[in-house]
């Protein structure tokens, strides 16, 4: 087959939406988060700044961090238990949250295929440019596949989400993002999560679980210091965004667990009395000396607290897997009438 071909045919497997509050799409109200977040007392920040292209990059190398369990543990575990998700589910539209590269994605589009079942998928990304490449390179890989891509919040992409031209759907959100919103906004996503679902859909939930904090802080605290380079690169991604000057030299990583929240902190920390200006938002920011600013928690859970948490909202988890050491769970859940 010739190259345009080729070409061709993932052009016509692919289409991409952009919704509001996709990277690059600046709406009209975009940024009032980053004002109410910096004129607040303590300062914080909304972790999906992280996701620009660059830190989209970055995050991708924290996957691969020797001190960075999450990533391994999860693809661990999918590779044993994908075949059985596929038996319970059978064909079935694959809806995924905050994609990235979809590299573990690619372990049940495997088991989807494997049973001849036909490969549906739906990635949701705010970051457009990453949702583009990867939504490429599964095309070339999974001649079958048809991808239809949402650039932009969960919110907005849940809000609009069409029915299935396949018998049922199941929503992943795999990779334990669920911890890094606080449980006030957890609540409000697994309404979300039941509003777009049809009773007898599912939901593929990854969540990062409780350990010592031994084990907790060096994964958010690597010795190459990418996890560092993808806190301060939010800064970059609000200079470019909002006209800002925030000076990266200026500022450090901290992170730490706080044991009686269970929550993974990081904030950014101001090595001196500064002032930043923000033109495009129509900001000026002072900051004082060993000031911080919070960009993500990243709580862990507890796994039966959280599969109560989830019945009550009535997403029945139909089954759960874990690793040997229980650091990772994996719930299949079902939506109930
Ligand atoms: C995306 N999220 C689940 C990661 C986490 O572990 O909370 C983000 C991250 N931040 C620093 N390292 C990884």
């Amino acid at each position: 087959m010739s190259i345009s071909k080729t070409v061709n045919s993932i052009e016509k497997r692919l289409q991409i939406e952009r919704l509001l509050g996709a990277t690059q799409i600046v709406a009209p109200s975009a940024g009032s988060d980053v004002v109410k977040g910096l004129t607040q007392t303590p300062k914080s920040l909304p972790a999906c700044y992280f996701y620009d292209d660059r830190g989209s990059e970055l995050f991708e190398q924290i996957c691969e961090l020797p001190e960075y369990y999450v990533t391994r543990t999860e693809t661990a575990i999918l590779q044993q238990c994908a075949g059985e998700i596929v038996k319970i589910t059978g064909a079935c539209e694959l809806i995924e949250l905050g994609s990235g590269n979809s590299t573990k994605t690619r372990i049940l589009l495997d088991a989807y295929q494997e049973l001849g079942y036909p490969l549906h998928y739906l990635p949701i990304d705010v970051c457009a440019g990453i949702l583009e490449t990867s939504a490429k390179q599964l095309l070339g890989d999974y001649p079958s596949l048809q991808v239809y891509a949402l650039a932009g919040t969960y919110e907005l992409a849940l809000a609009q989400l069409l029915p299935t031209q396949l018998p049922t759907r199941m929503i992943c959100f795999i990779g334990s993002t669920l911890g890094n919103l606080t449980s006030d906004e957890c609540n409000v996503f697994f309404s979300q999560i039941t509003n777009a679902l049809q009773v007898g859909e599912y939901f593929l939930l990854g969540i990062d679980l409780r350990k010592p904090k031994h084990i907790l802080e060096p994964a958010y605290n690597d010795n190459q210091g990418v996890t560092g380079a993808f806190n301060l690169n939010m800064l970059e991604h609000l200079n470019h965004r909002f006209e800002g000057n925030f000076d990266t030299t200026q500022f450090e990583h901290w992170a730490f667990y706080n044991e009686i929240e269970h929550q993974i902190e990081m904030h950014l920390r101001s090595l001196r009395s500064q002032s930043v200006e923000l033109r495009a938002l129509n900001l000026k920011v002072n900051f004082a000396l060993g000031e911080t600013i919070l960009t993500e928690i990243s709580r862990k859970f507890d796994l039966n607290t959280i599969q109560q948490q989830l019945t009550a909202q009535g997403l029945l988890p139909l089954h759960v897997w874990t690793d040997r050491n229980q650091w990772f769970g994996l719930l299949l859940c079902q939506l109930q009438a």
